[in-house]
């Protein structure tokens, strides 16, 4: 990487100058640089406000980029060893979406997990794509989704020669890893794309001693979240292409559902961002993994709580742990994630990433500072003291495997029949079911009904998981395919 070329960040360039030239704007958007929106103006500051303008020629365009934005997205590419690197600002879900799109049609396979996050079956439902799931094992400790395995991807891979593409996480939430070169070479000498889904991994480009990135080992495609661990805003995301996929194809798969209004908000923290950590992430990663691994010893010291870390590899459903990652689990004290999410936030002020009915995620990044992860852990050994109960009555697992009956894109146009759902035990979902964090699917449309699932969803629900995905929005009822 050139750190003399990184240096530049060619859209905020181009914005200041634009703001020097105090243009008289005739054009969008309407508030006219704040002026007919003074307390939005009043909230966001006049800086901000200032520079939400909309694209022009000295701006360049990001639905067809040939100056500012190019420039600023091929120093991206550089940053992250992509052959290119697509500045998205339709969230995390707008890459991966546009990585399915980019290389599976109507009724093409593809490999997968069935631990993703929903906008990958989403992804499937737009384009009639039919998923091959690699059921992923359960840890039986954590009751957390592991990685797939390699000689299932295999399996599926020679039960299915037609499949267009394997698709992994990298890693996953929670941090764990699959053999992800190894199935890269698999892939690729079927002749199948390799898809990355790297919402949790943008970091993995600047770190050392960290898992191995999808660009390092030669996937096709990756979606990378910069506004996670990356710094930039909230919304602004990465898709990276590899030299195998043609860049007009990829641009013109996202112009199909991409904004013509780009906010320049977005972009430029794109841009920032990428310089930072091309200048500075090895050593920010680097205080990152101090902390986590300070915190994460300081948890264990506790009592009750398992903060785990790389003792789960074990070469076959782990093949890497992001150390970046501290994910707790908190049965051991007698309490859901999701309580002691609720407690921290209720009681401690403290925001963490997720808990779910076995842990918790608290995200450290590069904006975190000792004396917070020290409030953090204080604020655990107070909730194991005075909130700490008998375990014994605790569901176990964040996930069940379950039956697909239809690929997800005909159940979710089919006709559909609501039903209490208690009474739709072995009836086929025509609906999602999810909570939210993580945004793993309990059910997908096309998924049977089971009564594990059902005790699964309530029991969430009453531990206080916010549930998505259903018309219904506390899911008393579940919208199930008419027989
Ligand atoms: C694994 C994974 N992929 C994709 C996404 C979508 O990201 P975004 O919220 O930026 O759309 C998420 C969001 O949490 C995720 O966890």
């Amino acid at each position: 990487m050139d750190l003399e070329r990184q240096k530049s960040a060619p859209i905020c360039e181009a914005l200041e100058q634009f703001q020097r030239r105090r243009v008289v704007p005739f054009d969008v958007p309407g508030h006219k640089r704040g002026r007919g929106n003074p307390e939005l103006a009043q909230l966001l500051g006049q800086r901000c406000v200032g520079l939400d303008v909309n694209s022009m020629k000295p701006l360049d365009n990001l639905c067809n980029p040939v100056s500012v934005i190019r420039e600023a997205e091929e120093l991206t590419a550089e940053a992250f060893g992509a052959a290119h690197a697509f500045f998205m600002v339709g969230g995390t879900t707008s890459s991966v979406q546009s990585m399915v799109l980019s290389v599976c049609k109507a009724g093409e396979k593809i490999i997968l997990p069935r631990n993703v996050h929903k906008s990958v079956i989403n992804a499937l439902i737009l384009c009639g794509g039919i998923p091959v799931y690699v059921n992923p094992a359960i840890h039986p400790q954590i009751g957390v989704a592991l990685g797939m395995e390699l000689t299932a991807v295999e399996a599926a891979v020679r039960k299915n020669p037609d499949a267009v593409a394997v698709l992994a996480n990298n890693p996953t939430y929670y941090g764990i890893c699959s053999d992800l070169r190894a199935i890269t070479e698999l892939a690729h000498a079927h002749g199948m794309k390799m898809l990355v889904d790297e919402a949790h991994g943008t970091h993995l480009y600047f770190g050392d001693g960290l898992p191995v990135s999808a660009m390092s080992v030669g996937a096709d495609m990756a979606a990378v979240s910069m506004h996670k661990s990356g710094g930039s805003l909230t919304q602004s995301s990465l898709l990276l292409i590899g030299k195998t996929m043609d860049m007009g194809h990829v641009r013109k798969i996202i112009n199909l559902t991409q904004t013509t209004s780009a906010s320049y908000l977005l972009l430029s923290s794109l841009d920032l961002s990428r310089r930072n950590l091309a200048l500075r992430g090895r050593e920010s990663f680097a205080k990152v993994v101090r902390m986590a691994e300070y915190a994460r010893s300081e948890i264990n010291g506790i009592g009750g709580y398992y903060a785990y870390g790389r003792e789960l590899i074990d070469g076959v459903n782990v093949c890497d742990f992001d150390v970046t990652k501290l994910s707790v689990f908190t049965q051991g004290i007698g309490l859901t994630g999701i309580e002691i999410y609720d407690l921290l936030r209720d009681e401690y002020d403290i925001q963490i990433e997720f808990g779910d009915i076995g842990n918790i995620l608290a995200y450290i990044s590069i904006g975190d500072r000792i004396q917070d992860i020290e409030r953090l852990v204080g604020a655990l050994e107070d909730v194991k003291r005075l909130y700490a109960k008998e375990g014994s009555s605790l569901y176990f697992g964040d996930f069940i495997q379950p039956e697909v009956v239809y690929s997800p894109q005909k159940p979710f146009y089919a006709e559909k029949e609501s039903l209490p759902i208690r009474r739709t035990a072995g009836r086929v979902t025509g609906e999602f079911v999810m909570c939210y964090p993580p945004g793993i699917p309990i059910l997908a449309p096309g998924e049977r009904v089971t009564d594990e699932i059902i005790e699964h969803i309530l029991f969430a629900r009453e531990k206080g998981c916010s549930l998505q995905g259903a018309a219904d929005p506390r899911v008393d009822y579940l919208q199930v395919i008419k027989e």
